[in-house]
């Protein structure tokens, strides 16, 4: 009798670690299938319309209004859709890039009113009723913005795949104050990864904007 129960013992004890294994496996399964956005969302405490989508058992396509460079779009995007991937897959904007998708190279930096932001780490439902700035409403119609122009006229690129999170971080870096120097620039700028190693002509382009005074 006491044998039984013992057997019945460890049998429920492996039932459960099984039970508990096939748990943690399933979360771990889906925590690798979740968008780095998604997770940072999570460490930042989601916001509400957010974290109810992700409570349905299946992503369902959900409304979304937001500016894109000055024109209002009405979207149907899933939940788990980050910025980046809208702008790039949805509204066809290439000019943003996707480096690491998780937020190490800024490659994908945009303006979120007004605030740079990695649009990787960015959930685009989060982005409800606010205005997003890519490289491509940058310019003027056929006018180039000051800093396009400065990165041209000092060879702030060479390949030129980080040059639009560059420029729009360059922009935002002068636009909260933090281009006095060049080792404030280097700070302020640190975010965005240049692979060519461009970076002392970016600091030159940005210096340069800084200095002639002009609107950015
Ligand atoms: Fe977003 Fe690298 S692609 S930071
Ligand atoms: Fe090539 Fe920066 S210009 S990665």
């Amino acid at each position: 009798m006491e044998q039984t129960e013992n057997q019945g013992g460890q049998s429920g004890q492996t039932d459960s670690s099984r039970r508990t294994f096939l748990k943690q496996s399933s979360a771990l399964a889906a925590l690798a299938m979740t968008p780095p956005a998604a997770l940072t969302a999570v460490d930042n405490g989601l916001d509400e319309r957010v974290a109810a989508a992700f409570e349905r058992p299946t992503f369902q396509q959900m409304p979304l209004q937001v500016t894109i460079n000055g024109k209002v779009q009405q979207l149907s995007i899933e939940p788990r859709v980050t910025l980046l991937d809208l702008l790039r897959e949805q509204l066809h904007l290439t000019g943003t890039k996707k480096g690491c998708d998780h937020g190490q190279c800024g490659a994908c930096t945009v303006h979120l009113d007004g605030q740079r932001v990695n649009a990787c780490l960015t959930l685009a439902l989060t982005t409800e009723g606010s205005e997003v700035t890519t490289i491509e409403g940058l310019a003027d119609g056929d006018r180039l913005h000051p800093m396009q122009e400065a990165f041209i006229k000092h060879d702030g690129f060479q390949c030129g795949y980080c040059t639009p999170g560059q420029i729009m971080s360059a922009v935002a870096c002068i636009r909260e104050g933090h281009a006095d120097n060049p080792d404030q620039i280097r700070e302020y700028m640190s975010g965005n990864i240049c692979r060519c190693g461009a970076y002392a002509n970016i600091v030159e382009a940005i210096m340069d904007v800084k200095e002639g005074g002009k609107k950015v």
